[in-house]
């Protein structure tokens, strides 16, 4: 037998710098799609998921939870596991960056680059953006801030190793123009050519000193080399890239790289450049898709108003969630999620369309055929409509798939669902019952209708993978009859006449709209997707004097401040506030202030903050400081002297 075609697809390894929003999982249920599309298909298919585990931007969300980075990662990524098991997320390895397996392999690389003249040694004094972990020059920025997040860029000057970019720039531009495919939509490829690759390309910083949460650079561990770097190595460590017979050798390289258009960048121009400097050939298709918002905006785990996909999946099953972020965004473009239009697709496709043709038929079955499939009778002409839609929808949604065009699949598969509900409406099965002559047509409709639900279970198993079960069960057909399987679909009238069918439960239940918005408002985790008006205030982005006065600001008295050990921009201080309270405070203000100088002034102090440690000192409260466009940082003081302990208001 001919060896299967192989499939390889991946999703970005996320930060586990807090847990996952329904944006993060859309990427990864759009992945998982299409590793199931392609078993179902016959392919021989390796998808890979994992967790982005170093860099400062989780070492400084450590820190401030008061936790040692590895502890800190690893209960989050017990909960990305908890919610890909949740969410069906079926895939072949997860990888972390904190694994041996991973870390060994990229020092290797590392030292591969460093060997043949790809990487030297210099200064790097530029800006950094550490949401993002990026580096931006200048005339990047977008009003002084990171042009990808839009916060606030840090300046950073430090001994560093550089990777030559510019060596591979011609390479790589001449490779995106002959491969049309390599940039996916294609409507990305023009933002990368002409914002990064033609204004030429700088040599890239591949390692940081000023902290420690990352891979050491195997031949001078001082430095830890650049997460990103690190990061998308995971695409072939976890491959066992380097050793022979691995599945490297298998499945390299990767057919469908799946990403937000936020981290295209790094995917199409450093990515490649990494491997082409390896001598490895490039992802065939890079797809960066579109955006999930909220209707006030971009989610985000930073903003904290990202909607918790555990909380819908438990509520609302995770093949609702599966399918609405499936079927509702064109996938390439940027899509809304609301409550509402969750509420409304489950409604009208999975609870009108979908569930109403499964109840309906098998209640029929059972009330004329006391639930035993019918011998149908030659297919006359009326019935041709039903059949060759069944018939030609698994090439159509085959042909959507090989696109990347997975709402137009789901859409594809929902004509039939809707055609098979015509088809009910068109014969009135309930009028041919009435009829002793007409029997054996009401036979023929109850079995074509059976057929059909199974032609769209057999599809619909990589977009919702437990509601085909329930029909199977409901339809009488085992696993091992080859029924559920693609081949199976190549011609109609392969459930046998006999089969025991019994109705189960109502597969979706309609919802309440209204009901539904009042219970899951009192889950914070949606609360922000609420179809009703919103307060004026919460419009604007204002805050009432209530929210105002739950900020406790006083007037502090630094009484006295020492530096931080190993740190360059912390110092301790220890401030009174008044009534005999005294505070230990780290703030960022070392390079702005010398210690001695705070001693005896007056400044605002939120001493109402949840105390957290800052490099493993306790830090119980905030100074309030202002910071320029510059980088300049000047504390807030008061007027005149004032009681320690006074109250702003
Ligand atoms: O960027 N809508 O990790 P990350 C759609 N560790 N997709 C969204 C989304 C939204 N609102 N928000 C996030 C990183 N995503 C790096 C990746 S790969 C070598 C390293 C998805 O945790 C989207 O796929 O910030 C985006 O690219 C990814 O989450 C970013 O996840």
């Amino acid at each position: 037998m001919a060896d299967k075609k192989t499939f390889y697809v991946t999703t970005p390894i996320y930060y586990p710098s807090n847990k996952l929003h329904v944006g993060n999982s859309y990427t990864t249920v759009a992945a998982d799609a299409m590793a199931r599309f392609k078993r179902l298909t016959g392919y021989k298919v390796w998808f890979l998921t994992g967790t982005d585990e170093h860099g400062q931007k989780i070492q400084r969300q450590a820190e401030s939870a008061g936790k040692k980075p590895a502890v800190f990662v690893d209960e989050i990524v017990a909960w990305i596991k908890e919610l890909w098991k949740e969410l069906d997320i079926q895939y072949d390895d997860f990888i972390r960056t904190s694994e041996p397996r991973h870390k060994d392999k990229v020092a290797h690389i590392f030292k591969r680059y460093y060997e043949q003249g790809d990487i030297y040694k210099g200064k790097y004094e530029g800006l950094y953006c550490t949401p993002c972990e990026a580096y931006w020059t200048e005339r990047q920025l977008d009003d002084g801030n990171c042009p990808d997040c839009g916060r606030k860029v840090e300046l950073i000057d430090e001994e560093a190793y550089f990777f030559k970019m510019s060596k591979y720039a011609d390479r790589l531009l001449d490779h995106i123009e002959k491969n049309p495919d390599f940039i996916q939509p294609p409507s990305r490829k023009n933002e990368m050519i002409n914002n990064f690759l033609k204004p030429g390309l700088e040599d890239l910083c591949v390692s940081r000193t000023s902290f420690d949460w990352g891979i050491p650079v195997p031949f001078d561990k001082e430095h830890v080399i650049y997460v990103w770097l690190d990061a998308l190595s995971n695409y072939i460590t976890a491959l066992d890239y380097g050793k022979e017979g691995s599945l490297f050798d298998e499945f390299w390289p990767a057919d469908v790289q799946l990403i937000g258009k936020d981290i295209l960048r790094f995917h199409t121009i450093y990515w490649p450049i990494f491997l082409m400097a390896l001598g490895e050939p490039l992802p065939k298709t890079v797809f960066g898709h579109g955006w999930l918002m909220l209707q006030e905006g971009k989610m985000s785990k930073s903003k904290g108003n990202a909607i918790d996909p555990m909380v819908l999946a438990d509520r609302y099953s995770s093949d609702a969630l599966r399918y609405f972020l499936l079927r509702e965004i064109p996938f390439g473009q940027d899509g809304v999620f609301s409550l509402e239009s969750f509420i409304t697709r489950i409604n009208t496709d999975l609870a009108n369309d979908l569930g109403n043709l499964v109840s309906r038929t098998l209640t029929m079955a059972e009330r004329y055929f006391n639930g035993i499939l019918p011998e149908p009778s030659p297919q006359p002409e009326k019935d041709q409509e039903l059949c060759s839609t069944a018939l030609k929808t698994p090439g159509v949604v085959e042909t959507a798939m090989d696109q990347m065009k997975i709402s137009d699949a789901l859409a594809e598969l929902w004509l039939l669902v809707k055609q098979s509900n015509k088809y009910i409406d068109d014969n009135m099965p309930w009028n041919l019952a009435k009829d002793p002559d007409q029997k054996e047509r009401l036979g023929t409709v109850i079995y074509n209708l059976i057929e059909s639900i199974r032609f769209i279970a057999v599809m619909l198993q990589p977009y919702m993978p437990r509601t085909p079960e329930s029909i199977w069960e409901q339809l009488g057909i085992k696993s091992d009859q080859g029924l559920q399987q693609w081949e199976s679909l190549k011609k109609w009238g392969q459930i046998k006449p006999g089969t025991v069918v019994s109705r189960g439960e109502d597969l979706f239940p309609r919802l309440n709209l209204q009901a539904e918005i009042r219970a899951m408002r009192v889950d914070k985790s949606v609360e922000e997707v609420s179809d009703e008006p919103k307060q004026e205030e919460d419009q604007a982005g204002l805050i009432n004097l209530e929210q105002f006065q739950q900020v406790d600001i006083r007037v502090a008295e630094i009484e006295s401040a020492e530096p931080v050990p190993k740190s360059d921009k912390l110092l301790k201080l220890e401030v009174n506030i008044g009534e005999d309270d005294r505070r230990q405070v780290v703030a960022g203000l070392a390079g702005y202030y010398e210690p001695e100088s705070l001693i005896g002034k007056q400044v605002l102090f939120v001493a109402n903050l949840k105390p957290v440690k800052l490099r493993g000192v306790l830090s119980q409260g905030m100074l309030l400081a202002a910071t320029d466009k510059n980088g300049d940082l000047a504390l807030t003081a008061i007027d005149k002297k004032m009681e320690p302990g006074s109250r702003i208001s």
